[in-house]
């Protein structure tokens, strides 16, 4: 009966707990989940991105950009390109001047520059040989000394605008000079690069799967700790729990022992008292006889006053009359008959050692779950070997190794090429600069002339030197100005084109739609086969791809897609590890808090009787004092009057008395008084246990049986969800280092983003380093020579206010007498 309810009581608890998991879903060590360091990245061969980098010069570029947009209107000449591209013997001339229109008519003025000015300087020559031009002033006029600060002040002018623009150009011309060769030093090394990265792709693939190293490490360290820390968290979760159970049993067993102390102490004394009682009765009877005999006597004066207290002098309590306790002795004969203090220690230690027993318990799963580990790196091993890159970047490693090879030749021309400008441009400049410096002496002088034109002595000669210095500048002018306009157009040909052309659309990206349509490039040139590109990509898709990001795998052209997501999905590598920790159970919990003797014996201690007996009985009889009258009180009485008497035999036989009264309280009463008190302690202890003893006993074995059911339950419990926060934290680390695979291949080793970034390098060296302050080059060396037109024209006309004006008497000389009259100069009106 009694095992079916607790059967039934186990059954009950067991629902209980697994309808209230014990403690929430929540994983101890709350802190944050260690994060894992992936170091050493494959970085060490990329592209770095260039960009446009601000300058001073920028509005000049702009101004550079917008007049060579009104010059080449048109858009990107896609026949023909087309026709030049692939059979240049159709393209006609006419087509060509067609597009390059504006480029033909600024050849044009090129031209009737280069053709004009020499002619002009030779005319002038000529003129100046027959002593027609550039001669003197015929007189002095009141408007002279106007127009000569006018001449003077535009010459000043074109001079600084020619400075102004010279310092640009050879300004423009250093940085061509110092772009161009990093610039061309970057083609063949981007190209190299690129091949690098791509040779470097397997490599960095297997560098990726090698650092599964580091979760597998921390994965096998958390194992090693995982079983002890599931045995400690059962043992504290459930410690309140046990320690209580064991401590009520220990009081129980301490109420055992105690209660069958007492009683046999109570039964102890009681008898004794009872015998003490049986002898004390004769010697007080004859006590009293002698006490009240002599305090009858007459002779005894005052002694009626304590013959009272004399005649009273009987046996008082009687523990004859007490319940006797032998009944609950003999049930609780030989108890206790179990070692409850063992059976204690023993249970504690048994609850103790789950920890310990964990560790034992689940050595083989953790053993299991390392080899299961090992089984997961080779899992991983696999996306290396499966990553198909290796056998569909040959081609593109080819094609790279061309167009490395064939650049090459090409470069060292534009390099010589760009010397010889750098040559060209630099002397020219120079000589501009020459030319400006004898305007600036021609004027200086010219100037220091006229003003100390009232003293003859310097004037003449000093008039005439800045006259000489400004027709030097004119005739370097004349000289060399044809071979400046020559340079001019020629790097205005290239760079033009090359912005215009290039680009232009580079930037909008018409340049990849162009290489995208079919038949525009020769088939040989056809990039997405040279590349091994995806057959429904093209250029444009592919650079887009790349800049936002693209695998390398996800633009080339695979016999079967490769879908990298598909490999990195978390399961394929956990599901068996998730499973073996899923699959573990353990029994940790079982502890055996009270064997079959111990219930047996607090039963029969709850059922021996302990609590029926009339402890009230005991406390009434121990309220009556042993003696009705207090003996030493009669003794002192008798003593008191034994001073009062006048007969000495009387005090004689009164002190007698007193003697006898002490020593029979001094030898029989005193120890059972010493008895009496012992007894009233048991019976207190025994009355105040008594009413509780059932229930505590009932209680006591109530929790031990239910804190013996719930352990394992709870211990099971505990150990799930452990292992449920372990597996969580664990997957964590494998969905941390797949998801570093995903990202490293894409964005690092497997990245197709260098691509796009080396086509974008290319754009900003071509364009932005290059181009760009080429063009400002010659169009700031272009400024200059259309300024020297007016700088030769006013350097001539000033030359004639600086030379002495000859006959001042004569006012109007014949040709002989004023050789150097300047009729009006039309020639150099062009
Ligand atoms: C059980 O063991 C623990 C640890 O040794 C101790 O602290 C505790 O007091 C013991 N409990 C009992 C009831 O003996
Ligand atoms: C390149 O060749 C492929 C076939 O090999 C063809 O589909 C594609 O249109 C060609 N592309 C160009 C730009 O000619
Ligand atoms: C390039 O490919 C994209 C899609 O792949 C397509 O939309 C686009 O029209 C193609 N461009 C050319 C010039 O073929
Ligand atoms: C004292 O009392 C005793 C008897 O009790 C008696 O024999 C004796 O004579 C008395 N002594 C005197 C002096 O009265
Ligand atoms: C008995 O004890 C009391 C005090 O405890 C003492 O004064 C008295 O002398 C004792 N008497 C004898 C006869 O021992």
């Amino acid at each position: 009966m009694r095992a079916a309810g607790l059967l039934l009581a186990r059954a009950l608890l067991v629902a209980w707990a697994l309808l209230h998991p014990a403690g929430t879903q929540q994983c101890h060590p709350a802190g944050p989940a260690t994060v894992l360091r992936f170091t050493d990245r494959h970085a060490e061969i990329r592209v770095p991105a260039l960009h446009r980098v601000p300058s001073p010069l920028d509005p000049l570029y702009g101004l550079v950009r917008r007049c060579l947009d009104l010059i080449q209107q048109n858009p990107l000449p896609t026949e023909l390109l087309r026709a030049a591209l692939n059979d240049p013997g159709s393209v006609r001339t006419s087509q060509v001047v067609q597009y390059e229109l504006g480029y033909v008519v600024c050849a044009a003025v090129a031209l009737l520059f280069t053709v004009a000015m020499p002619v002009a300087g030779m005319c002038f020559c000529y003129c100046r040989s027959r002593r027609r031009c550039g001669g003197r002033l015929r007189a002095h006029r009141r408007s002279l000394g106007c127009r000569r600060h006018c001449l003077l002040a535009c010459l000043s002018f074109t001079s600084l605008v020619i400075l102004i623009s010279v310092t640009c150009a050879f300004v423009t011309s250093q940085r061509v000079k110092g772009q161009m060769e990093p610039g061309l030093g970057a083609v063949p090394t981007t190209l190299r690069t690129l091949r690098q990265h791509l040779a470097n792709v397997p490599q960095g693939v297997q560098m990726v799967v090698d650092k599964f190293e580091v979760p597998r490490k921390q994965i096998i360290s958390d194992l090693g700790g995982l079983s002890r820390s599931v045995g400690l968290s059962i043992h504290t979760q459930l410690k309140a729990m046990t320690y209580a159970a064991l401590s009520d049993l220990q009081d129980r067993a301490a109420d055992l022992q105690t209660s069958l102390h007492h009683l046999q102490i109570l039964d102890g004394t009681s008898r004794a008292l009872a015998a003490a009682r049986a002898e004390l009765e004769p010697a007080l009877r004859e006590r009293r006889g002698r006490v009240v005999a002599l305090l009858d006597d007459p002779r005894c004066t005052s002694c009626a006053s304590a013959l009272g207290r004399a005649q009273s002098l009987e046996l008082g309590a009687d523990y004859g009359k007490v319940p006797s306790v032998e009944k609950v002795l003999k049930a609780m004969a030989g108890l206790p008959r179990s070692d409850f203090e063992e059976m204690i220690r023993q249970g504690n230690g048994t609850f103790n050692s789950i920890p310990e027993l964990a560790v034992e318990r689940m050595a083989q799963v953790i053993q299991d779950l390392r080899e299961e580990l090992s089984r997961t790196a080779q899992k991983v091993q696999s996306i290396a070997d499966s990553f198909p890159l290796p056998d569909y970047t040959r081609p593109a490693s080819k094609a790279l190794v061309t167009a490395e090879e064939r650049s090459r030749p090409y470069l060292r021309e534009v390099e010589r090429f760009e010397h010889y400008r750098w040559i060209a441009g630099t002397v020219l400049c120079s000589i501009i600069l020459l030319i400006l410096a004898c305007n600036v002496m021609g004027m200086a002088l010219g100037a220091y002339g006229l003003s100390k034109r009232e003293d003859p002595s310097d004037y003449e000669c000093r008039g005439e030197a800045g006259a000489k210095f400004l027709l030097v500048g004119v005739g370097l002018a004349f000289l060399f100005s044809w071979l400046l306009i020559l340079l001019v157009f020629a790097t205005f040909l290239v760079g033009g084109n090359i912005q215009t052309l290039v680009c232009r659309n580079w930037v909008n990206q018409e340049i990849y739609k162009f290489i995208d349509t079919p038949g525009n490039l020769p088939p040989s040139m056809n990039l997405t086969r040279q590349l091994n590109l995806r057959r429904d990509s093209n250029l444009s898709a592919t650079y887009r791809d790349c800049k936002s990001g693209a695998g390398l795998w996800e633009v080339l052209q695979l016999d079967r897609s490769y879908d990298l997501d598909e490999h990195l999905k978390t399961p394929k590598y956990t599901a068996d590890f998730q499973k073996r920790l899923g699959d573990f159970t353990a029994h940790l919990g079982d502890v055996r808090l009270l064997r079959s003797e111990g219930r047996q014996d607090l039963e029969t201690f709850a059922r021996s009787g302990l609590d029926e007996v009339d402890y009230g009985r005991f406390q009434e009889e121990m309220k009556n004092p042993l003696v009705q009258t207090s003996l030493p009180g009669l003794a002192r009485n008798l003593e008191g009057l034994q001073k009062m008497q006048r007969n000495s035999t009387v005090a004689g036989r009164l002190g007698a008395e007193a003697r006898a009264l002490w020593q029979m309280q001094n030898s029989t009463v005193q120890s059972q008084e010493v008895l009496v008190a012992k007894l009233g302690e048991s019976v207190q202890f025994l009355s105040r246990l008594a009413p509780h003893l059932k229930e505590r006993v009932k209680r006591t074995l109530a929790t031990t049986a239910s804190v013996e059911a719930r352990l394992p339950v709870q211990a099971q419990q505990i150990l799930r969800q452990e292992i449920g926060c372990f597996t969580r934290k664990e997957l964590r680390y494998f969905t941390q280092y797949l998801n570093w695979v995903g990202q490293t291949l894409r964005e690092d080793v497997a990245s197709c983003q260098p691509l796009a970034t080396a086509l974008d390098n290319g754009r900003v060296i071509l364009c932005d380093r290059i181009a760009d302050p080429w063009n400002a080059f010659w169009f700031s060396l272009g400024c200059c020579t259309f300024f020297l037109i007016p700088n030769i024209i006013f350097a001539i006309r000033l030359t004639k206010h600086f030379r002495p004006i000859r006959n001042r008497l004569i006012s109007t000389g014949s040709e002989e007498t004023c050789p150097f009259h300047i009729p009006r100069v039309t020639a150099l009106k062009l």
